[in-house]
């Protein structure tokens, strides 16, 4: 059942998108371009903090930088001062006009945390609706949406109550992680919860957590009333996921499910390739290092994997990935 909601016309009968979650040095504009064509219908940007924005920090407007072909974009905040993230939003709507704003209050980590930002303000939700009031008010010409997470810990459970106050404080969609903030991203994500959720408010609920395949996606699109389903780790190792999704949802299992080596390759290479573009810089350079950690995921399903990754640590440029390809080719071809 897909809910309708007027300025997010990804939403409406017989739509159901596929969200990439967003995740913090991962779905930079790079990644997200593998997902694209790969058929994730909307994404959200990792998450960036209002401050950042406001002092005018150079990477964190790198963060929120997105070409036009990805949209429909969102640009994700996190704060937990109500004037600041207002701020921080109505700036973003003008340098950036995304599709949507959306508001973090999942993020589990410790020095998210301890400032009452991302999953603390589930512990503290007047600040958590003063804020979310904040912005509305000052991006009426922008769709405001949440992802949050359902609540602190398994006593305080608060993810139905605090989607109607959203709800009625005018934000359009909002994504559900069916995890608390003390799981971390551990056991596993309370599918009845979202479901919940889902039933009390009358905007698109997307459903999130765990969902790795065409079978787990239609499971859950099922069982709760979502209108939609939001991908993360899954996609980092298998960007396929939301074609696969959208054939077993249009009955075409069998044939979009096997991933080549060579396709793998070819994947990792683009991805390296994006990257430097993006990132105007060497493939050894100090600045993209970390974007061979990110190419980890997607050598699990080659043969040797292990001994591959060790191998990538090597590759100080374009062409030595080329020439590593070409070698692992050869090797499993053998
Ligand atoms: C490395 C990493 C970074 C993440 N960064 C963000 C973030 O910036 N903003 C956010 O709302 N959620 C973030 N998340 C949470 C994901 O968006 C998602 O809610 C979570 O991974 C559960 O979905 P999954 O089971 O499909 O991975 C992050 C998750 C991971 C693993």
């Amino acid at each position: 059942m897909s809910k309708i909601a007027p300025r997010l016309p990804w939403f409406g009968p017989g739509k159901f998108p596929l969200y990439l979650a967003p995740m913090a040095r991962h779905t930079d504009v790079a990644f997200r371009q593998l997902c694209k064509e790969q058929g994730a219908d909307v994404m959200v940007t990792e998450f960036v903090q209002s401050e950042a924005l406001i002092r005018d920090n150079a990477k964190a407007w790198e963060m929120v930088d997105f070409t036009e072909s990805q949209r429909p974009m969102g640009v994700q905040i996190f704060g937990a001062t109500p004037a600041s993230m207002a701020k921080a939003a109505r700036l973003v709507c003008d340098r950036m006009r995304p599709d949507f704003l959306d508001l973090n209050f999942g993020c589990p980590a410790h020095k998210v945390i301890e400032q009452n930002a991302g999953s603390g303000l589930l512990r503290c939700t007047p600040l958590l609706y003063d804020l979310v009031k904040s912005v509305k008010d000052a991006i009426p010409d922008i769709p405001l949406t949440a992802k949050m997470r359902l609540g602190w810990d398994h006593s305080t459970i608060v993810a139905v109550e605090v989607a109607g106050r959203l709800e009625q404080l005018g934000v359009e969609a909002i994504a559900v992680h069916g995890r608390t903030k003390e799981q971390g991203y551990s056991g596993e994500a309370h599918w009845g919860w979202i479901a919940q959720v889902a039933a009390a408010v009358n905007i698109p609920v997307i459903g999130n957590g765990d969902v790795k395949d065409g079978a787990s996606a239609m499971r859950r699109r099922a069982e709760t009333g979502v209108s939609g389903l939001m991908i993360g780790r899954a996609a980092l190792g298998n960007p396929w996921v939301f074609a696969q999704i959208k054939a077993s949802m249009e009955g075409r299992e069998a044939e979009s499910l096997v991933v080549t080596s060579r396709q793998r390759w070819d994947c990792m290479l683009r991805l390296a390739e994006l990257t430097i573009e993006v990132h105007a810089t060497r493939l050894g350079s100090r600045d993209v290092r970390w974007m061979l950690d990110r190419l980890h995921p997607l050598t699990h399903g080659l043969p040797g994997g292990r001994k591959l990754r060790d191998r990538l640590r090597y590759c100080l440029t374009l062409d030595d990935l080329r020439h590593l390809r070409d070698a692992h080719l050869v090797e499993v071809a053998a």
